[in-house]
Order: structure tokens, then sequence, then C-alpha cells
């Protein structure tokens, strides 16, 4: 949890036709009457994605609040409403009165709706803080089950475990009670939050994960490559991306939205704030929404609330509108990037860049993506690939490649690897021999769009050669 005060870390896309097209596309409702780009859902809806905020309940009633939120957002985060406190206060006995006041607001809006939380070690009602073992992990699967179950076909994505990894150095597991109960807890709320709703994408939430240097960032990476490797079910993660001056938003924040995207996961920011003010704190929330811009599988930005006094650190200013409902200059930022994005080349995906397997300590300096091997080989065939040294050390490397289907969609690829490559160690896809076949779930790619696996090869990084790829 981030603490007030504390001063650690993180306290933390034209014609309106084409923006009722993209929309749609999106599954998110065009919102009527909304010239294109006037509105930041609107903006953001023209690159196909999301622009949400935080909601409280008790806000609703609220003229001033509710209008700027139905104006403005098009996907609703329940600030407190849906953790586990609220949802079930005594074991078994659930109450999703508050949780439903959101979620109806949103959808008699048009909006769809990011769940939040399903599992934290905060937030848990009294009865279940003192449990432990066994009956703790049976409590959260029922918990996970249950409240999944009830709001099924109503929730976008689920933020199904939040905050599970420690601050500092350590790249460790938080302790807490459900970390107690095994080190499998994580992915199996997972599984249980995949059998109550299969079509809820399915993320991991944190903060302090914004920067790529830092361990925390490595451990949950480390953690998502691992599930994607294992078939444990997680579609996204989730950059709640709390920003101050002791966390200003990082240099490198690109790069960890675009190696998180490059796993196999949508990333989405999803409780932005960034304290501050005037053109400083504009150009801050400009850089944070570019960030994810330019990264293709970056979906949606949510802000962690409307107006600087709904704000859980409204002492820091940190949002779009201030106190009085005026847009700040903040807001106007937001809004040119989400537009200039609309307008402009489509994003480029960047390297991305991966320390080894076990990071231990903060890097002193950002890790510098070294391509060795770029050619996109045979551009007119079905589908090209081309290979990537994220990194590499004595006696290994870690390699990207990057496979685009051509001009067609592809449903199922294999890409041959370079002579010489001695691997053992393949993530999003499965090798036999020299060839990698994809995994189950990025078979199919759109035309022009890519996908990508990745390997720890062992020896030297091949030299820049010829990939393969038949689909
Ligand atoms: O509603 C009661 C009120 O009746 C009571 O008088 C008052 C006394 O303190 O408390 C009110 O409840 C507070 C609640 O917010 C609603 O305002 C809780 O004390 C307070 O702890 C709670 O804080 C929330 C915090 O999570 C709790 O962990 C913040 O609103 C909420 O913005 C914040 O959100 C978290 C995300 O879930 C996870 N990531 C970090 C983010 C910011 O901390």
């Amino acid at each position: 949890m981030l603490r007030r005060g504390s001063g650690r870390g993180a306290v933390a896309r034209g014609a309106a036709a084409v923006a009722i097209l993209t929309l749609a596309m999106t599954g998110v409702a065009a919102h009527s009457a909304q010239a294109a780009g006037s509105t930041l859902q609107a903006a953001a809806g023209e690159s196909n994605r999301y622009f949400g905020t935080a909601i409280a309940a008790n806000r609703l009633s609220d003229s001033t609040y509710s209008t700027i939120a139905n104006r403005e957002f098009n996907m609703i985060t329940a600030e407190n409403e849906m953790k586990m406190d609220a949802t079930e206060p005594s074991q078994n006995q659930f109450n999703f009165s508050s949780g439903d006041r959101i979620v109806n607001w949103a959808r008699q809006n048009g909006k769809q709706v990011r769940g939040h939380a399903l599992a934290w070690h905060s937030q848990q009602p009294g009865w279940m803080q003192n449990m432990s073992g066994t009956a703790l992990r049976n409590a959260m699967l029922n918990h996970v089950t249950q409240v999944a179950t009830y709001y099924r076909g109503k929730i976008h994505s689920w933020d199904v475990v939040n905050e599970a990894f420690a601050d500092g150095s350590s790249g460790a597991r938080r302790d807490s009670n459900l970390q107690r109960t095994g080190n499998d807890w994580i992915e199996a709320a997972f599984r249980a939050a995949r059998a109550a709703d299969p079509q809820a994408k399915l993320c991991y939430n944190d903060y302090n994960t914004d920067d790529w240097t830092h361990a925390k960032t490595q451990a949950v990476y480390t953690m998502v490559r691992d599930f994607k490797s294992r078939g444990v079910p997680i579609d996204c993660v989730g950059l709640q991306s709390h920003f101050n001056a002791q966390s200003p938003v990082p240099s490198n924040y690109q790069t960890t939205i675009s190696s998180f995207a490059a796993l196999g996961v949508d990333v989405q920011i999803t409780e932005l704030d960034i304290e501050g003010s005037g053109s400083s704190q504009a150009e801050n929330f400009r850089r944070a929404t570019q960030a994810c811009l330019n990264v293709a599988r970056c979906t949606g930005i949510t802000v962690w609330g409307v107006r600087d006094t709904d704000s859980w650190r409204s002492y820091g200013t940190p949002l779009l509108f201030d106190g009085s409902g005026n847009k700040k200059q903040a807001y106007t930022a937001v809004l040119d990037a989400l537009n200039a994005a609309g307008t402009g080349p489509t994003p480029t995906p960047t390297p991305t860049s991966t320390p080894t397997s076990t990071p231990t300590s903060t890097p002193t300096s950002t890790p510098t993506p070294t391509p060795t091997s770029t050619p996109t080989q045979n551009p007119g065939g079905a589908c090209s690939a081309a290979l990537t040294i994220a990194n590499s050390w004595g006696g290994g490397y870690q390699a990207t490649v990057t496979v685009r289907a051509g001009s067609a969609s592809i449903n199922g690829w294999r890409v041959t690897l370079p002579s010489g490559v001695s691997t053992n160690n393949v993530w999003n896809g499965s090798i036999s021999g020299s060839t990698v076949a994809n995994a189950p779930y990025n078979g199919s790619v759109a035309a022009g769009q890519t996908t990508t696996f990745g390997f720890i090869g062992n020896g030297n990084a091949p030299a820049a050669g010829s990939l393969t790829c038949t689909a």
C-alpha cells in the first residue's frame, strides 16, 4: 500500500464516423453527441484505447462530478466498492450494493468496468485478516469465485491480484497472510477467476512497477513471463503509476510498458495520478500518456479520480480537473497527446530490454537494448520474424522474436531459429528441434500485426541471420 506523506517511491487518436467505428471495435459503446477528440474518451478511442477513471459511489450524486465523469471517461473502476472488505464483510455473506451502484451507473451510461480487486493483502475484511493456511486459501479462492461469478459478463478486466510484491531491492513477494498460504496463491487466484468469468481479461496490478530498472518491476516481469510459459491464465498487467517528485514518471517508462507487452499481455495504466501543478505537471501527464500511446498493446489509461478534491491524496492536486471541475493544463496535455496519436503513425514497438532472470538489486542505470539481428525476412510472405537480443551475459543471452503477419491474418505460425542456437527455455511458444511453434494463445495474428516469443540461449548470441516464418 502507498502511504500518504511517507516519502516512499510511488506515493507513487478525424471524422465523427471514424470515432464511432473505432469505439465499436473496442466494444466500448459509442458515446453520442461527442465530437471526435473533444473529450478524453473520444480522443483515446481514435486509437482503439479507452480512457477511464476511478469512481466513488458516494460522489455520484454530485452533479459536477457525475457530469465530468460521464462526459470524459468510458472505463470505470470502483475506487473501493468492489474490494474484499466491501463485497464480503462477513464470511460467505456477500454485499454487492455499493459495487452495483457503480457498475449500474457505468452500464447505464455505456461505459465498461474494470474490476478492482479480487485478492489483496490490504482492505481485507476483519474475519479474513486473522486467517491463515488452508482455511485462508480456501476463503480467498471462494471470494474470487463468488465475486467474479456475480459480476460475470459485466467486467472488461479484473485486477485479480493486487500489490503482491515487496518494495525495495529484494525482488521478493510481499509478506502477507495470503503469501504465507504458499507461493502459488497468485496463480491459484488467476485460475479461479478464469473459471468464474472466462470472458474477463485477468490482470496483475501493482505500484512501483513503472521503472524498468527496479527490482520490483523485474520480479513482476519474471512472474508474468513464468505464468505465460506455464499457461497460467493472465491477460494483462496493470501499472498503477502513482507519481510525484520522489517518484517521477521514469525515463524508461515506455520500456517497462513495451517489455511487459512483449510477453504477450496487454498493459494498462490503471491508477494514474501525478502530484504537482501547472506546466510541469502537464508535461509529466503528457509523457506518461505518450509512453502508452507508443506501445500498441497499451490498451488504456485510467486516472485515479475525477477532480483534485476527489483524490486519495488531494493535497498533491494530482488529477486532471481542479476542485471546481475546471480542466487543468494537465487535461489539455493529455487530450492533445491522445489526439496527436490518432492522426500520427502506427506505434512503433520499442525493443524489449530484459535483464538476467534473477535480478537482486536495483541497477544504477537504465539497461540499453542491443538489437543484434533485425532483418525482417520474406516481407511478402504469410509472416516474417525478427530476432532481437534483449540482454546477454557470459555464457548466455535472452532473445525476443517478433512474429509479424503479412498482408493477411494468420492462424498458427512456425519460426525456424538461426543455426547454432541452443535453448531449453522458450516462452510464448514451444520448440521442437530448431523450430518454435506458437503457443495456444498467440497463434492468431491479424494482418500486419505482431506477437512475440522469447528464449534464453546458451553460448554466444547468434550473429545477424535469417529467421524463416511459415504460417
Ligand atoms: O468511508 C469511510 C468513512 O465512513 C470513515 O469516516 C473514514 C474514516 O477514515 O474512512 C472512510 O473510508 C476510507 C475510504 O478510503 C473511503 O474514503 C478509508 O478509511 C480509506 O482507507 C480508504 O482509502 C482508500 C485506499 O485505497 C485504501 O487502501 C482510497 O480511497 C483509495 O483511493 C485507495 O486506492 C488504492 C488502490 O485500491 C490500490 N492502489 C493504491 C490506491 C491508492 O492508495
